[in-house]
């Protein structure tokens, strides 16, 4: 488990930014956190890290949006709203990540329709406004530099 401090929305970005270079196609990646944690500017700085040339927007309405302007194609699901498993398997997130890399807020909703391999973000609010943020990695990823997430 790495864990860093983020100050800022701008050390969150940051962050999200250096996890951008070691991704690669097929990749999820769950945001998990409470209302406000930090998820959607951490999926913001990973698109950028991505090369996405638009500004992430909460998908809460669309319940997925793609992006296909970076490097790989990105998409962001957010679990919030969805009634069901099944609902979340009807976006297809899953098999469209083969091609590109999936971020899913409250993720922890569907753990149970996600692949093991898997890194899980997870996000918290401090009293000071800053945030903690944790890398949770199991498959694939225990074998990648997550290190390099925090400088
Ligand atoms: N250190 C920080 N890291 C991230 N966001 C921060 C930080 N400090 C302040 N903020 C602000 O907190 C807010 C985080 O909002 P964001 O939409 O990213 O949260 P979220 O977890 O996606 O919320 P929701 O559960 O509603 O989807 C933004 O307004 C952001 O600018
Ligand atoms: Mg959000």
């Amino acid at each position: 488990m790495i864990e860093i401090h983020c100050p800022s929305d701008a050390d969150t970005r940051a962050a999200a930014r250096r996890l951008a270079a070691l991704c690669r196609p097929g990749d999820v990646i769950v945001l998990n956190g409470s209302l406000g944690a930090g998820k959607t500017a951490f999926a913001g700085g990973l698109a950028e890290g991505l090369g996405v040339d638009e500004p992430v927007t909460s998908p809460t309405f669309v319940l997925m949006r793609t992006y296909r302007s970076g490097f790989l194609p990105f998409f962001h699901v957010d679990a919030y709203r969805l009634g069901s498993i099944g609902e979340f398997e009807d976006l297809t997130a899953i098999e469209s990540a083969e091609e590109g890399v999936v971020v899913i807020e409250w993720g922890g909703a569907v753990a149970v329709a996600l692949p093991k391999d898997r890194l899980e973000v997870e996000l918290t609010r401090n009293a000071d406004e800053s945030r903690t943020i944790r890398f949770h990695p199991a498959g694939t990823w225990t074998t990648r530099q997550l290190k390099e997430i925090e400088s």
